[in-house]
C-alpha cells in the first residue's frame, strides 16, 4: 500500500486528510506535538485497518524529522509527504508593528524551515516511489495583504517558492502547494478569536486534495475550493 507522512495530523486539515487515506487503504505515519491527541487520533485511524505510526514531536526538531521518515521507510517508503503543520507566529494575529520578532522566526521555523528538511529527509524515499508528491499547505495570506497576517503570510509566502523551485529540480516528483481556503478549527480560532462566523469543516476540503492524488496534475500552486468546483 501506498505510504503518507502527514505533519499536524491529530486534529484540523492534517487529520481529515489521514482519515481520507486511511479510508482508501494508505499507510500512514503523523505527527503532532500534544501526543494524548495524537494517540487518540491514531487509535481511531487505525480502525480502518492501515498501518498507522503517530510520533509525538515538533516538527522544527531534525531528530523529529529523521524518526518520520525513518518510520515511513520501515512501512515501504513514503509516497506523499503532506507538509500540514503551522505557526502562526502570534496569537491572536497582530499588525506587523507588534509582531515580536520571535514569532515570526517560530511562523518561519515550522511553516518553512521545517518543511524544506523533511523534504530534504525525504528525497531519496520519495523519488524511489512509483508516483512520488509533496504536499506543502498554503494559505491566501501567502498571496493577499490581510492585516495582521504579514508574519504568517510571509511563511507560506515563502514556502509556496519552496514548492515552486522543489517542483521544477524533481520533475520526476509533484509537488503542489495547496491553498484549502477558510477553514473552521483551532488554527483559525487561535488566529482570529473574535470572528465566530461560520466556515467549511476541513473533511469538505479533502475531495480537492484527493483529486490532485488521482490527476496528478503538473506540479504547482493550486486552490482546494477551485479543485473541488473542477478548475485550477
Ligand atoms: N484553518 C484555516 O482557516 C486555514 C486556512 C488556510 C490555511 N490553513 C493551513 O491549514 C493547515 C492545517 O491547519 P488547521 O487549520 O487544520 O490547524 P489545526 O486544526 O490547529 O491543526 C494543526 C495541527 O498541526 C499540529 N502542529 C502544530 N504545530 C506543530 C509542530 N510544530 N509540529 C508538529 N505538529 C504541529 C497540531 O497539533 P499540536 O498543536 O498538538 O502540535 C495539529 O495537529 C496549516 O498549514 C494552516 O496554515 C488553515
Amino acid at each position: 500500500m501506498p505510504v503518507a507522512i502527514i505533519t499536524g495530523a491529530s486534529k484540523g486539515l492534517g487529520r481529515a486528510l489521514a482519515e481520507a487515506f486511511a479510508e482508501r487503504g494508505w499507510d500512514l505515519v503523523l505527527d503532532a506535538r500534544t501526543e494524548a491527541v495524537l494517540k487518540e487520533a491514531a487509535a481511531a485511524l487505525s480502525a480502518h485497518g492501515t498501518r498507522v505510526e503517530a510520533l509525538p514531536g515538533d516538527v522544527t526538531d531534525a531528530g523529529h524529522r529523521a524518526a518520520l521518515v525513518a518510520a515511513a521507510w520501515k512501512l515501504g517508503g513514503v509516497d506523499l509527504l503532506v507538509h500540514n503543520a503551522s505557526a502562526l507566529g502570534a496569537e491572536p494575529l497582530v499588525r506587523l508593528e507588534e509582531l515580536p520578532l520571535e514569532g515570526l522566526r517560530r511562523a518561519l521555523e515550522v511553516n518553512t524551515v521545517a518543511a524544506l528538511g523533511l523534504v530534504q529527509e525525504a528525497l531519496p524515499l520519495l523519488r524511489a516511489a512509483p508516483a512520488g508528491a509533496v504536499v506543502t499547505v498554503s494559505s491566501d495570506a501567502a498571496a493577499e495583504a490581510y492585516g495582521t497576517w504579514g508574519g504568517y503570510g510571509a511563511s507560506k509566502a515563502a514556502l509556496d517558492q519552496l514548492a515552486a523551485v522543489l517542483g521544477v529540480e524533481e520533475p520526476g516528483l509533484r509537488v503542489w502547494a495547496v491553498d484549502p481556503g477558510d477553514m473552521a478549527t483551532d488554527l483559525y480560532a487561535a488566529a482570529v478569536p473574535e470572528d465566530d462566523g461560520p466556515r467549511p469543516e476541513p473533511g469538505s476540503v479533502v475531495p480537492g486534495f484527493l483529486r490532485l492524488l488521482a490527476e496528478r496534475p503538473a506540479s504547482g500552486r493550486y486552490g482546494a475550493p477551485a479543485l473541488l468546483e473542477g478548475g485550477r
